[in-house]
Formats: structure tokens, sequence, C-alpha cells
């Protein structure tokens, strides 16, 4: 005989398995979402269009640099810009998947992009006027990112960690260019 099942001793709140295995069978079609997701989807999903807006105007604007920059024989420069692009373009990448997995679509319309973007695309003149701007972009993702993994919270562990990632490397960005920056004014 069995002995019948016991709650667990610690972590009471835990939703036993067989509830969850039944709930995750009849809601199999919503794939990633499950019935314990705690945040509103549209919401987060609008969010996340932002921030891929974001990351593609910010892939653009360092892509321009890149080009302009190794045209002014500022190899270093140049190689630093092309780096973030490349960064830049992974992160839309990452944001789009996790698009489609909340049941979403990713938007690459580029109608409207500059509007959702929260970053600006500002060509710039010289190689300073370059840095400044992308730091400027980096330093108004990076708040922006904040508010929206602060709204994320517990709602949205996965989405959370995914931007709080990218905010990571957008803080090393944003210290990459500060130092480029310094260099330049030392001179
Ligand atoms: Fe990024
Ligand atoms: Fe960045």
């Amino acid at each position: 005989m069995n002995p019948a099942p016991q709650p667990p001793k610690s972590g009471a709140f835990l939703t036993d398995i067989q509830t969850l295995r039944k709930r995750a069978r009849e809601h199999i079609a919503q794939g990633a979402v499950t019935p314990g997701y705690g945040a509103d989807r549209e919401v987060v999903v609008k969010l996340l269009n932002e921030a891929l807006a974001t990351e593609i105007i910010c892939t653009l604007r360092y892509k321009r640099h890149y080009f302009m920059a190794k045209g002014i024989h500022a190899e270093a420069v140049a190689a630093e810009f092309q780096e973030h692009a490349a960064d830049e373009q992974r992160h839309a990448d990452q944001i789009a998947e996790r698009i489609t997995q909340l049941g979403g679509a990713p938007d690459f319309s580029p109608e409207g992009l500059v509007t959702r973007s929260h970053a600006e695309y500002v060509e710039g003149e010289s190689l300073v006027d370059m840095i400044k701007e992308d730091l400027v972009a980096e330093r108004i993702a990076i708040d922006s990112y904040r508010e929206i993994i602060a709204y994320l919270g517990d709602g949205d562990i996965t989405s959370r960690r995914l931007m709080e990632e990218i905010l990571a490397t957008e803080e090393e960005h944003a210290d990459d260019l500060a130092s480029l920056l310094e260099d330049f004014s030392e001179n």
C-alpha cells in the first residue's frame, strides 16, 4: 500500500506537482505561458517590443558610426562601435525570441521604429560627437530597461532575467564609451 502523499514540510506554498502537470496539459497551446504566469502578457509584449525597437535603433546607429569612424582612421574606436553593434543585434534577437515565446509578434516594422525606440538615432559629426551620442543613447536604454525590470518583478522572471542580462551589457557599453571620451579629452 502506498502511503498517502504528504504535503511538503517546507515550501508549502508550492503548487503540488500533479496540479501543475494537469494545468500544463490543459494549456499546451499557449506554449511557454502557463497559468502561473503572473504578468499582464499584453503589457509585457508591448514593453519588449519597445526594447526591441531600441536595440534595432542602437544597432543601426553603431553600424553607421562604425563605418564613419573607419573612414576617419580611428580604428580602435571603430572596433568598439562594431562590437557594440553586434551586441545590440544579439539583444534584438533575444528579445524577439522572448516575444514569440509569450505568444506575441516581434515588431520589426521600419514604420514607427524611431517612435517605439527609447533611444535615438543621431549620426554625429565628429568622432567625439558619435561617442557622446552613443553614451546618451546607452544611458536612456539603461534607465528604461531598469524601469521594465522593476515592472516585471516576479510576474515574469524569464523576461526579467533577460532584461537584467541586457542591462548589464548596456552598462558595460556606457562604461566603454565614457573611457573613450576621457581618452579624447586628454588629447
Ligand atoms: Fe543592447
Ligand atoms: Fe548598448
